[in-house]
């Protein structure tokens, strides 16, 4: 990829998401899972309707999770039938404009939520609305690098309740059939060991719950947690060996009565595709440091991690390479006015240039959209989606203030 060529046309910071790279990630997962497993892009690792668009027409079913992504996926021509809306904190108009759409198919996050969707069923009566309902299993997964379930937790229903207390957790309407359930034990599982865990304790779940609630359950969601290195240069893991032992897990836990097994991804399938490419933009000296100033910082990338609510990543730096120049320790900062903007505290490298273009790797999962990108009103970088190596869209998220009322 030439990515001055393209700064030069498309201007700087940029974006650039490989599409062949996101139609391998998805082949690649498709083939190291059992045939009858459906794989569900989370949307929320990156909701560019391009990159929604192309895995779907791979086979991929959509995750959602607020009516913004509802839209980003109807956008993208995904039908209705094929999103699950999953997320905890549904309300009524969330709820009813999904139906409205006419995506019918949720996970449960709770009792009230359960109330709440037959609440908004009574102004569909001629839509069939399937539920996941999603546990909190007693036991917690292992290697995760963001654990969701199986400890305390704001995700799901708590296994122990439902044991306790099943009534409360039957459909009440016609229209309204709980059909499963849904597990997601975390996010960046980063062994097959450890996926594999955490495969079989929703599974385990799903069989006490299905017995709890006397339901044979029809679809079976085992969420993912499938891992993908974030802004480096590692290469992508490869999944090969889980198919013959998710394959045997689902033959035990399911010898006779074959539900529809979910797998969910966001990280894997799209991190790999996404690059940021960034402009120094200013170098200097403060004391014994040296600085490069660049035109994207954690409004752009890793914004999260800007605030410390995760882990700051270790960034590899991709530049043009000056050989003869002295290696030299750097600090590189974005340009927002706060001391949390910086990429890298401490990388040492060949001296860089005003003008220097940087390009870091393996952004293409929780990236712009996970970021401050509202931050100081810097304009968003333009995002460009490039096909068997040819630019085939060129877009860019506006932040626009939108008057409601005129008082
Ligand atoms: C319910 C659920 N499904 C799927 C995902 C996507 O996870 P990942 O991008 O790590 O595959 C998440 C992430 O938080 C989630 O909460």
């Amino acid at each position: 990829m030439d990515y001055k060529d393209l700064i030069g046309s498309y201007g700087s910071p940029l974006y650039v998401y490989d599409i062949n790279k996101v139609i391998a990630a998805y082949q690649h997962l498709q083939t190291c899972l059992p045939p009858e497993a459906a794989i569900f892009y989370s949307v929320k690792a990156n909701p560019h309707p391009f990159i929604i668009r192309q895995l779907y027409d791979c086979g991929a079913g959509v995750e959602v999770s607020s009516p913004g992504e509802i839209h980003a996926a109807l956008q993208a021509g995904v039908a209705a039938e094929r999103c699950l809306f999953t997320g905890p904190g549904k309300s009524i108009s969330d709820l009813e404009f999904s139906l409205h759409k006419g995506i019918a198919f949720f996970s449960v996050e709770s009792e009230m939520e359960l109330r709440r969707i037959e609440k908004a069923a009574d102004n569909f009566p001629a839509t069939e609305i399937s539920l996941l309902l999603r546990i909190n299993p007693v036991q917690a997964a292992r290697g995760i690098s963001l654990t969701m379930m199986g400890k305390d937790s704001q995700f799901g229903i708590d296994e122990a309740l439902i044991i306790s207390y099943p009534e409360r957790f039957k459909s009440r309407k016609k229209n309204v059939a709980i059909v499963g359930f849904h597990t997601y034990m975390g996010s960046n599982i980063t062994t097959i060991a450890h996926l594999t865990e955490a495969f079989e304790i929703g599974l385990q779940c799903a069989c006490r719950m299905g017995n709890a609630l006397n339901i044979k359950p029809e679809v079976i969601n085992l969420g993912g947690g499938f891992w993908h290195p974030f802004a480096n240069n590692e290469p992508s893991p490869r999944y090969e060996p889980l198919q013959p032992v998710v394959a045997a897990l689902l033959a035990r836990y399911f010898p006779n009565h074959r539900p529809r097994f979910i797998f969910e991804s966001g990280r894997f399938l799209v991190g790999a595709s996404g690059c940021l490419a960034t402009t120094v933009q200013d170098v200097k000296w403060c004391r014994n440091t040296q600085y490069g100033i660049l035109d994207s910082g954690i409004n752009h990338l890793g914004g999260m991690a800007g605030l410390r609510r995760v882990p700051r990543y270790e960034i590899d730096i991709h530049k043009e390479d000056k050989a003869h120049e002295p290696l030299s320790c750097w600090v590189l900062a974005g340009p927002l006015c706060t001391p949390l903007d910086v990429f890298t505290y401490d990388i040492t490298t060949t001296p860089f240039f005003c003008g220097d273009i940087i390009v870091i790797k393996n952004v293409g999962a929780y990236s712009l959209t996970a970021s401050l990108i509202g931050f100081l009103s810097f304009e968003p970088p333009v995002e460009i989606c490039v096909l068997d190596g040819t630019v085939c869209e060129v877009s860019k998220l506006e932040i626009n203030r939108k008057k409601i009322a005129y008082i």
